[in-house]
């Protein structure tokens, strides 16, 4: 029965008619992004604004309305959790954790091997490669170890192959060679031996050199036994220059003949500023496509937005001259893109 009720739910157009609004609390939709993937078997995720979780109310609110997986944006990375030498602080991640599973929501880990938002007493220091493996597999035992059963997949590795296919040169390539990634997969693993692991990185949604080269080092792991068991297709993507679909899907397929799961881990589609409705409706064909892809790839798992509403989002100060990427805008209203999912997910 209550399958039925959101089916028929999905069917109602989102925009509330007039009638309704006065009845229903103002902005109540009808039917929901959460709803809707809900039933077709899809967890549907957003990344969390810990600032804006703990002062905005409409924020919080309509995450939850909207959303059944939560990534903090910051709050469990290096520098977040591990400020000092052998002190952890989980208490901002504790926060986003508790916040989801009062909503029933889950957290995707994000992120524990990262060249980005590393503290300076890490960065700065000279280290042995003894001694680095030590930092690191601490870390890693540390974090998912805290957090072992109530986060059932991490962001393990992000973002270890640059743009033209090669390993990034980063503190931990340098510091420990190219077996980081392996051993940092065996670490998480040995933290716990439930939790989905995923090697997490951007530009590689379709083909070419990087898509291929993190193919080839998937192979490798897996043909080593190496526990890994997903790839985060971080999608961030621009309304200027978007991934073929049909590439998409090959691509998908191919990390399936792998035995690896696929998750879409931190989608946003942004554009240049000023805002006009014709960017508004190509940043929709964007998700649509892109969710469209996830629903007929049978080893696609989930789909997280990086954020939901353009009024936090990160695109503005790493792209200046570019925003708008999200579902909301900064009135916390549904944009084309928000419909174009509902409607994706409602089989339209
Ligand atoms: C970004 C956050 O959104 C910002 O708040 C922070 O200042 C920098 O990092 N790829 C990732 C994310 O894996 O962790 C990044 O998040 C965005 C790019």
């Amino acid at each position: 029965m209550r399958s039925l009720i959101y089916a028929l739910a999905t069917l109602v157009p989102l925009v509330v008619a007039p009638a309704a609004a006065q009845a229903e609390p103002v902005g109540e939709p009808l039917t929901t992004l959460r709803m809707a993937a809900q039933l077709r078997n899809i967890p549907i995720g957003a990344s969390v604004d810990e600032n804006a979780l703990r002062d905005d109310a409409d924020y919080a609110a309509v995450l939850v309305r909207e959303f059944s997986v939560l990534t903090p944006e910051n709050s469990m990375k290096f520098d977040a959790v591990h400020a000092r030498p052998f002190r952890y602080s989980f208490d901002a991640g504790d926060k986003v954790l508790a916040f989801a599973e009062e909503h029933r929501m889950e957290v995707h880990g994000h992120v524990l091997v990262w060249h980005e938002q590393l503290p300076n007493w890490l960065t700065k220091a000279q280290w042995t490669p003894e001694k680095l493996r030590t930092v690191l597999r601490e870390h890693i035992y540390r974090v998912v170890g805290h957090y072992r059963g109530r986060i059932k997949a991490w962001d393990v590795v992000s973002e270890a192959i640059d743009d033209n296919g090669e390993m990034r040169k980063t503190f931990w390539l340098e510091g420990l060679g190219p077996e980081y990634v392996a051993l940092a997969f065996q670490w998480a693993h040995e933290a716990d031996p439930n939790a989905q692991l995923i090697y997490n990185d951007y530009g590689a949604e379709g083909g070419g050199r990087k898509s291929d080269a993190i193919f080839r080092l998937m192979q490798d792991l897996r043909t080593r036994g190496v526990p890994v068991h997903g790839v985060g297709l971080q999608a961030h993507l621009s309304v200027d220059e978007v991934p073929n679909p049909q590439e998409v899907r090959a691509n998908m397929e191919r990390l399936q003949a792998l035995g690896l799961m696929v998750y879409i881990t931190e989608m946003d589609v942004s554009l240049k500023l000023p805002v006009t409705p014709t960017k508004l409706d190509e940043q929709a064909l964007v998700y649509r496509d892109m969710m469209n892809t996830c629903l007929s790839a049978p080893n696609c798992k989930g789909f997280t937005l990086w954020g939901f509403t353009d009024r936090y989002s990160w695109i503005p100060e790493f792209f200046p001259g570019r925003g708008a990427a999200l579902v909301f805008d900064e009135q916390m209203q549904p944009k084309p893109s928000y419909r174009a999912l509902i409607e994706v997910l409602a089989g339209h």
